[in-house]
C-alpha cells in the first residue's frame, strides 16, 4: 500500500515536470509578431546555417533553392523576383526584408501569395532567414 503510493507520488512528481517543462517551452518560443509586432530592430542579420534550414523547409518551394523562384511546383501569379540579383537586392534594406517575411507582401504593398510568417516565426528565426536571403546575391 505504502508502495502504491510512493509510485503514484512518484508519478504525479514526473507528470508535473513533464507539464511544466513543456509550459517553458511555450513560455520561450514567443513569435514575433506577438513579440514586437514584426518591428524590425537590432542586428537583422542572424545565423545562416539555420537560416538556411529554416528557408530550405519553409520558401524552398516558391523561391527556390537559391532564390531565382526556378521552381514550378506550384502555379503563382505573382512570381518572386529573382533574390539572387545583387542589382535588385540592393534596392531592398534587411529591415524591409524583415518586414515582408514577418508581415507577407501586403504588409509590403506586395503581394498576397507572400504570406506572413510573423506569427510563426520567432524574431530570431526571421533574421536568420534575413541572413541566408542575403546569401543568394550577396548584397
Ligand atoms: C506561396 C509561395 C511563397 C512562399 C511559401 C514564400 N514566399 Fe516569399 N514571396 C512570394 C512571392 C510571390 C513574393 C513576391 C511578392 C511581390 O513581389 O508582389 C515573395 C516575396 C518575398 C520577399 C520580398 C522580396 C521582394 O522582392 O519584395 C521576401 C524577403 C520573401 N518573399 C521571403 C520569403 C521567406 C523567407 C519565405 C519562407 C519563410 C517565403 N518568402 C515563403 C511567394 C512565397
Amino acid at each position: 500500500m505504502i508502495g502504491t503510493t510512493r509510485k503514484q507520488v512518484l508519478g504525479l512528481l514526473i507528470s508535473g515536470l513533464l507539464v511544466s517543462g513543456a509550459y517553458a517551452d511555450e513560455a520561450e518560443r514567443v513569435s514575433a509578431l506577438e513579440a514586437d509586432n514584426c518591428f524590425p530592430r537590432g542586428e537583422l542579420r542572424g545565423d545562416i546555417n539555420n537560416g538556411k534550414a529554416l528557408h530550405y523547409e519553409h520558401c524552398v518551394a516558391c523561391h527556390g533553392l537559391t532564390g531565382q523562384a526556378d521552381v514550378v511546383v506550384m502555379h503563382m501569379d505573382e512570381t518572386p523576383p529573382d533574390q539572387s540579383d545583387p542589382e535588385y537586392m540592393q534596392t531592398l534594406s534587411d529591415g524591409y526584408l524583415y518586414i515582408a517575411i514577418c508581415r507577407g507582401g501586403e504588409g509590403v504593398g506586395k503581394s498576397y501569395v507572400m504570406s506572413p510568417w510573423g506569427d510563426f516565426f520567432t524574431d530570431q528565426e526571421i533574421k536568420d532567414m534575413v541572413a541566408w536571403v542575403r546569401t543568394f546575391s550577396d548584397t
